[in-house]
């Protein structure tokens, strides 16, 4: 007899859950440096048109599909058309490779947050405290173990009593902390030795007001495929992930509000992420150490700002990396529910043997994944012509690759094969209006793909097309 399907309880549940998952280490390591990095407003401005168009466009179909086939990806989109099956084993292999990776930055988020716990913020704040760490042998593998436990414990306990309780709790608490971090950002200032003075409010201006004054077309298109790749990763599309979640909600649930409000969610914690990065940095550094900053951002240049904050510093630091934290937990349980879940679909096994399974090979990958910067260095470079360890080979290949890949195919099924039909009735079953729903169907035939592709071909390296 078939086993009865998990489901969230309702449909708070599964919005705090989607957005638990969506909300990460894409908002709060990943968008602030890149919006620093492509000056702030422009890249705000084109990130939020981006969500509402192009990201409602993918989260939609994902969770209508989920919905629809009450299967995880591995097996979803056999169901929607027998001979495109193949696009749910490479949406299977992408939370299979960001899994042990993203476990592994949990790790060094729970060690800067332990760090900031034991008053050793200043140490945190030395050129040498991150390099230090990822390339000893031991720490960065404790710490990843201790992850993943975490993160094995709540998808262990289920859907609804793991996954739904955990999100219910910690995700209002995370936005309370942020909302608080960011406001405080805001009356930050900092006076130079020569006398310049600097406020948060200043960097806050720079971070939302656009500034066209010096684009030009090939820097717009720089900031235009930044802001593609990075709604990607935030929303959690193209990874399984939100046909996981959307198979587990009930047939009753809204899942046109509860698309609008997920989105909302994760776009909102984004920026309120920049608001409390971004305006700190400016003040201490000003615009060029907001440029500079990069993927350290995070693990270098904020532990110094924390640092210039005196005794504040401590506890502004630990609230900081509690947030990331919980951010981090609740995606990569997702990560690791899309797997569970895929592998209960297609091989019925239990979710107990699922976890076991899953959290050895999350272990050995990561440990992997830990020893690229030591045992296992070697400098490989990408064709995109960055240099990369092995963290970055795995971030390369399902982020850059496999994801627009499997975007491209989704939007390629249901635009053109399986119909938008598909996806809108699944939308409007009780009723529900479909404002945007020529926006959805010119979305999903022609714009998101031509948009996709792009972002393949450049990712590839064939040719940079600006
Ligand atoms: N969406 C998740 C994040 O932003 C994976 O980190």
């Amino acid at each position: 007899m078939e086993k009865k399907r998990s489901n969230f309880t309702g449909q708070l549940g599964f919005i705090l859950a989607a957005a638990g998952s969506a909300v990460g280490l894409g908002n709060i390591w990943r968008f602030p440096y890149l919006a620093a990095k492509d000056g702030g407003g422009v890249f705000l401005l084109v990130y939020i048109i981006l969500a509402v168009t192009f990201g409602f466009t993918l989260l939609a179909t994902e969770i209508s599909i989920g919905r629809k086939t009450k299967q995880s990806p591995l097996t979803a989109y056999k169901k929607i058309n027998k001979h495109w099956g193949g696009i749910g084993i490479i949406a299977c292999i992408v939370p299979v490779m960001i899994m042990p990776y993203y476990c592994v930055i949990g790790g060094w988020i729970l060690k800067y947050l332990q760090t900031y716990i034991c008053f050793q913020g200043p140490q945190a704040a030395t050129d040498e405290f991150f390099p230090g760490f990822i390339t000893s042998y031991a720490e960065p593998i404790i710490w990843l173990v201790v992850f993943l436990v975490m993160t094995a414990l709540v998808v262990f306990t289920g859907v609804d009593k793991g996954i739904e309780r955990f999100s219910k709790i910690l995700m209002p608490i995370l936005l309370v902390l942020i909302i608080g971090i960011s406001v405080y950002s805001l009356f930050i200032t900092h006076t130079e030795e020569d006398g310049t003075v600097r406020s948060g409010l200043e960097g806050f201006r720079i971070y939302i007001i656009p500034d066209f004054s010096s684009m030009t077309f090939q820097r717009f298109m720089e900031i235009l495929m930044d802001a593609l790749g990075q709604l990607f990763f935030s929303i959690s599309v193209a990874m399984g992930i939100m046909i996981t979640y959307g198979s587990y909600t009930t047939k009753e649930t809204n899942l046109m509000k509860s698309v609008n409000q997920i989105e909302i969610f994760d776009t909102i914690v984004a920026m309120l992420a920049g608001m409390m990065i971004i305006p700190a940095v400016y003040a201490f550094s000003g615009r060029e150490g907001m440029a500079k900053g990069g993927p350290a951002l995070m693990f270098n240049s904020l532990p110094k700002v924390f640092d210039s904050m005196g005794v504040t510093g401590y506890i502004i630091g630990t609230v900081f990396f509690l947030i990331v934290t919980f951010a981090a937990v609740t995606s990569s349980v997702s990560i690791m529910e899309a797997i569970v879940s895929s592998l209960m679909d297609k091989f019925k096994w239990s979710r107990k043997k699922s976890c076991i399974i899953v959290f050895a090979y999350a272990v050995i990958l990561g440990v992997i994944v830990c020893l690229g910067y030591n045992l296992f260095y070697f400098e490989f470079k990408l064709p995109t012509g960055e240099t990369a360890q092995i963290l970055d080979i795995f971030d390369y290949v399902s982020n850059k690759l496999l994801m627009p890949v499997v975007a491209l195919l989704t939007c390629l099924l249901i635009g053109w094969v399986a119909k938008p039909k598909t996806v809108i009735d699944e939308l409007t079953m009780n009723g529900e209006r479909f404002y945007r729903k020529w926006l959805y169907i010119i979305m999903i035939k022609f714009i998101a793909p031509a948009l996709l592709f792009v972002l393949l071909v450049q990712a590839l390296g064939v040719f940079n097309p600006f």
